[in-house]
C-alpha cells in the first residue's frame, strides 16, 4: 500500500526502489521489515505517511542512523501532522509535499520540497532549475525544469495560511467519525501512535473486518462510501428511520456536520 509516484521518482534517478510491506495497524512502512530491506547498495529510506497515519519516524531513524542511510519523508498526505513535536517532513532529512489538487494544500499541482541541510538546499534548487547554480560556491547537478510557477506559489501561501484552521476541522471530524465507529461491529479505526501528537486527514482509513475469519481490509474513504459511512455514523446516533427521512428531505439533522472531511 503505497503511492506509485514514491517508486516512480526513484525510477526516474535509475535507482532501484525495493518496496517494504506495512505495518497492518498504521498502512504505513513497517520498520520491522526495513532492515531485511537494507542491503550495501540502499542509499535512502523513503517512508510515504499515508491518508491518515504517520509512519514511525523514531524508529526509521534509528535504522537508517545505523547503516548510514538518508531519510526521505513522503508527506504528501500529512501537510500538518506532528510526531512529538517536530512537523511531519521536518524529521528526516528531506521532507516532500505535493501540492496537487487533490490534496489538502494545493495550488492546482506542484509540490513542495523542505531540508535544513544546506549543500541538499542548494543541489535541490539546481535540480529544479535546469542545473543552475544558486551561487558561484553552490553545487550543482545536471537537470531539468521542475520550477513551480509563482502564480501556484501565490495560490499555495493563500492556502498556507488556512491549512491550520482548516486541519482542526479535518481532526475533530476524524475523531467524531472514530468514537462513533467504535462500537460498530466489523469497523475499527486505524492504530493512534501516542507519537503523533497532530493528526491530519488526506484522507479517512479504517479497518473493515469481514464477517469471515478475521481478514481486515483498509477503506479509504471518498465519494459514495463517505456517505454511506456518514449514514452508518449517524443511524447509530439517532435511528435509522430519521436518517432515511433525513437523506429523503435532503435536511441536515441538527448538530450534526453535513459532510466529514
Ligand atoms: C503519497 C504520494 N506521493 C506522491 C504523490 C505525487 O504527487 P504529484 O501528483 O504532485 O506529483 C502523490 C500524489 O497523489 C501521493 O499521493
Amino acid at each position: 500500500m503505497t503511492w506509485q509516484a514514491t517508486a516512480s521518482a526513484v525510477l526516474d534517478v535509475n535507482a532501484v526502489p525495493i518496496l517494504v510491506d506495512i505495518d497492518p495497524e498504521t498502512y504505513t512502512i513497517d520498520p520491522r521489515k526495513i532492515e531485511e530491506a537494507v542491503t550495501i547498495r540502499t542509499k535512502c529510506i523513503i517512508p510515504v505517511h499515508l491518508y491518515g497515519r504517520m509512519a514511525d519516524m523514531d524508529a526509521i531513524i534509528s535504522i537508517a542512523n545505523k547503516y548510514k542511510l538518508h531519510v526521505i519523508e513522503d508527506t504528501s498526505h500529512q501537510h500538518g501532522s506532528i510526531w512529538k513535536d517536530k512537523p511531519a517532513g521536518s524529521i528526516g532529512d528531506i521532507g516532500t509535499f505535493s501540492l496537487q489538487s487533490s490534496k489538502i494544500l494545493n495550488s492546482g499541482e506542484g509540490g513542495l520540497i523542505i531540508t535544513q541541510n544546506k549543500r541538499y538546499y542548494e543541489l535541490l534548487m539546481s535540480l529544479v532549475s535546469c542545473g543552475r547554480k544558486l551561487s558561484d560556491e553552490s553545487p550543482t547537478m545536471q537537470s531539468g525544469n521542475y520550477r513551480l510557477t509563482e502564480f501556484q506559489a501565490a495560490i499555495a501561501l493563500t492556502q498556507l495560511s488556512r491549512l491550520d484552521e482548516h486541519n482542526k476541522v479535518r481532526e475533530a471530524n476524524a475523531r467524531y467519525i472514530e468514537d462513533s465507529i467504535s462500537d460498530i461491529k466489523g469497523l475499527r479505526p486505524m492504530y493512534h501512535n501516542p507519537n503523533i501528537t497532530f493528526q491530519t486527514y488526506y484522507n479517512f482509513t479504517l479497518r473493515y473486518a469481514l464477517p469471515i475469519g478475521m481478514m481486515s481490509i483498509g477503506m479509504c474513504l471518498s465519494g459514495h462510501k463517505k456517505m454511506i459511512l456518514y449514514k452508518c455514523v449517524l443511524a447509530k446516533s439517532i435511528g435509522k428511520q430519521r436518517v432515511t427521512n433525513m437523506f429523503l428531505s435532503g435536511k441536515k439533522a441538527d448538530g450534526y456536520p453535513s459532510a466529514f472531511l
